[in-house]
């Protein structure tokens, strides 16, 4: 988020934000919004969230909800025409449609539950839930109550992901080998959750999209360097039925910031830099043949291909706006979200096999999903 410095002697007040500028631009003719939201949890992603729910056409953000009394101040002063409470029932029991929980994870289940039980559709940011049960049972209640309940997977509504997905829908890489997933910078450590609760929910959805099938077997080593106990640094296998191998490495303590995907094919290789501000994706012309297998080695040759490099247009937009517009619609239209309770629970059930080969020295560890994944 980009702050404008405060006035000296004014450090007593919330940082001016560009979104508080934004705020204060806004037409003073108040939109007709169908659909109220509240939003629990206002601290680093709360806010992108709130911002991108009250400028839907048809959405506002009536209330929002955090335990912190400074991050409430911060609320009132970005968003003014809501209500910033500490109390949560009182955001449950309100008039909104549906509520945005953007807390830690730990407290994710307990507040989607309370929410469903109140009638409202739930958005809960990633990773679902800290346990495969409760996102089993979020699932279940969701469907009694037929409440929208959409997890925040916000890489599935990247258009450069759409584009990587269309990629590998026209089989123009061929068959596909290898995926390496490298997700690094330098924080932002979380309290309660290692680096892989915190970022491997954006490449499994990424991988889950794109490929359209799941891991069998996983497995993680990494290092607890900061704080002994908690990893920092991540690397995970995950192996798939066909042969498909995907690494994905992730770190909170790396000097530079990594968001890189590559895909490599017999056919084609592809790069996706999240990082990259235009050329997000390129598509290289390159590979190996291989003739058939000789005798000798004398006869044995390989031939490299180097052709073009080729980048697609993307035409861009904020892959947050696009999330809280599907959510929005799937509300309206009764639909199931793309990264409904099944994609959350899946990720889940990913890292929970990850954790038990974390704790087991990196041994593969086979996913078990649930049935509620096999009945698909
Ligand atoms: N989709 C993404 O790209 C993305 C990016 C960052 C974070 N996230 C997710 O967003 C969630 C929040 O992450 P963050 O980085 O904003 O965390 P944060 O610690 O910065 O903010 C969490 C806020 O929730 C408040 N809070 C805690 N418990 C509460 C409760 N029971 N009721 C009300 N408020 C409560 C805290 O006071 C704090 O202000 C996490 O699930 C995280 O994984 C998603």
């Amino acid at each position: 988020m980009k702050t404008v410095s405060p006035a000296p002697g004014a450090a007593s007040t919330p940082a001016i934000t560009v979104e508080t500028l934004e705020a204060l631009a806004r037409p003073a003719v108040k939109k007709q919004a169908l659909l109220r939201f509240g939003v629990i949890g206002y601290g680093y992603w709360g806010p992108q969230l709130t911002r991108n729910l009250d400028r839907l056409p048809i959405g506002e953000v009536a209330y929002i909800a955090d335990l912190s009394p400074d991050r409430r101040e911060v609320a009132h002063f970005e968003f003014p025409s809501a209500h910033v409470t500490s109390d949560i029932d009182e955001v449950l029991h309100s008039a909104v449609d549906a509520i945005v929980i953007a807390t830690p994870i730990r407290t994710h289940y307990d507040l989607a539950r309370r929410a469903l039980d109140s009638g409202k559709h739930v958005f809960v940011e990633k990773p679902l839930t800290a346990e495969s049960a409760q996102a089993i049972k979020l699932m279940h209640q969701a469907e009694r109550m037929e409440r929208v309940l959409m997890v925040g997977h916000t890489f599935m509504y990247n258009p450069a992901v759409e584009e990587l997905r269309r990629l590998m829908q026209s089989g123009a890489l061929g068959r596909l080998y290898y995926i390496d997933a490298v997700r690094v910078n330098l924080g932002l450590f979380q309290r309660d959750i290692n680096v892989m609760w915190d970022l491997a929910p954006h490449d499994l959805s990424i991988l889950s999209y794109i490929l359209g099938k799941h891991p069998q077997r996983v497995s993680a080593h990494g290092g607890a360097y900061v704080r002994g106990q908690i990893h920092d640094v991540v690397y995970l296998s995950l192996e798939y039925p066909d042969g498909l191998l995907a690494h994905l490495h992730m770190s909170w303590l790396n000097p530079s910031k990594v968001r890189r995907f590559t895909l490599v094919g017999d056919q084609q290789m592809a790069v996706y830099d999240d990082v990259e501000a235009t050329e997000k994706i390129r598509i290289f012309n390159r590979g190996v043949d291989s003739p058939n297998h000789t005798s000798t080695f004398g006869e044995f040759q390989l031939s490299y291909r180097y052709g073009d490099i080729v980048s697609p247009h993307i035409h861009w937009s904020e892959p947050l706006a696009v999330e809280c517009r599907h959510f929005a619609e799937c509300i309206m239209e009764g639909a199931a979200p793309r990264s409904d309770a099944r994609e959350g629970l899946r990720v889940v059930q990913i890292l929970e096999a990850a954790d038990a080969s974390l704790a087991a020295d990196g041994a593969f560890v086979p996913i078990a999903y649930s049935d509620e994944l096999q009945q698909l």
